[in-house]
């Protein structure tokens, strides 16, 4: 091991650019735009509409952005890591098509599928690779086309899901900031409550799958409500009181964004003023695996170096988990 700690030394993100507002959906759904708002937050979410167009293009997108502003080197990644419930296809990996498209040469790449805590399980383990002194430079997505895989008939998911890509390049550094400490959950028992029913091994694609609309995310919301928030609640708490941090010693909360009254009554439970939790959702919905980076990286020039930062996040799996981090930089002066 080495004195290294992993920093998130630069983000960027990418939304497409056709938006689908609550108006629009109440012309496809028995919904109003009353209904989105009072129940979700959620005014309208992005969607990548392009025939042909994957997770893995909105992810090239927001890397040539990352690519731009640290002005780092692509022949110098190590390591691309592609957190997603969206893969481009069942396989190879997403990650693999995104280290072909921006043309990395020296990096090996793979997928995570945590659904909405992927990227967190995704920077936990790009960071151990970096304190192990193994590797350098490690690029973590979390990148989702959640159209591809929502039923725009069905009014209880259609209005929460869009499509985003978020990446951040992790580094060593020492000057005592980046990934301090970092608490991961799984509960598979869970997963009754949200899936996709078929184009698994199980359940292979057939006529009969597609007739009864099983290649679509199935969630029963009021279930994972539950859960989300005690989970991102409790974890957050446990996270903070192993190292000794109060909510006074935090200068913001990044909680998954799946719904806006999760997002408040999580940091009710835990203890936090509404002004220090980074909200996005009314913008862009439940991006899944982008929703955290995309919070970072709309925050980005509101970060100093060395301050504490929790992330938070609940998915499908169950999954959940939180990191603890101290922001390695100011955006105008990046000390890598
Ligand atoms: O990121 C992964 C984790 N996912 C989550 O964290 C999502 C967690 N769940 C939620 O965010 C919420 O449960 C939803 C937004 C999905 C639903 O909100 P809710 O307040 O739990 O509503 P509900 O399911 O209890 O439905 C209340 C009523 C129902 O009608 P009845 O049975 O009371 O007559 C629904 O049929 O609202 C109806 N409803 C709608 N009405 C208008 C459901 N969807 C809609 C809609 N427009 N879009």
């Amino acid at each position: 091991m080495t004195n290294n700690r992993a920093a998130i030394t630069g983000i960027h993100a990418y939304v497409p650019d056709y938006i689908l507002t609550n108006k629009k959906l109440e012309t496809l759904v028995n919904t109003t735009d009353e209904w989105i708002t009072t129940r979700t937050g959620i005014k309208e979410r992005h969607i990548l509409k392009r025939k042909g167009l994957g997770t893995s293009d909105m992810a090239v997108k927001a890397a040539e952005g990352l690519f731009k502003k640290t002005k780092a080197n692509p022949d110098d990644i190590d390591i691309v890591i592609c957190a997603t419930v969206t893969p481009d296809m069942q396989f190879p990996a997403t990650a693999n098509i995104i280290s072909d498209k921006l043309y990395l040469k020296n990096a090996f790449s793979f997928d995570i599928n945590a659904a909405c805590s992927g990227f967190i399980y995704g920077l936990t383990m790009a960071s151990k690779f970096i304190e192990a002194g193994t590797y350098k430079k490690i690029l973590v997505f979390g990148a989702d086309k959640m159209s591809s895989i929502i039923d725009y008939t069905d009014r209880t998911t259609c209005i929460i899901f869009g499509d985003a890509a978020g990446v951040v390049l992790l580094e060593p550094t020492e000057n005592g900031c980046g990934i301090m400490d970092s608490i991961l959950r799984t509960d598979g028992s869970g997963r009754v409550y949200l899936h996709q029913k078929a184009g698994g091994s199980v359940k292979p694609a057939s006529h009969e799958t597609v007739n009864a609309r099983e290649h679509f995310v199935y969630q029963e919301g009021k279930t994972v409500y539950k859960f989300a928030v005690s989970n991102m609640a409790d974890i957050s708490i446990e996270i903070m009181k192993k190292n000794k941090l109060t909510t006074d010693d935090i200068v913001w909360l990044v909680p998954h964004q799946a719904n806006l009254r999760i997002i408040e009554a999580t940091a009710r439970r835990i203890g936090f003023n509404k002004n220090k939790v980074m909200i996005n959702i009314q913008r862009y919905g439940n991006t899944t695996n982008g929703t955290i980076p995309l919070c970072l990286w709309e925050w980005e020039d509101k970060l100093k170096t060395g301050d504490n930062i929790i992330l938070s996040t609940f998915g499908s799996g169950f999954t959940w988990g939180a990191i603890y981090l101290k922001w390695a930089y100011d955006t105008n002066d990046n000390p890598l």
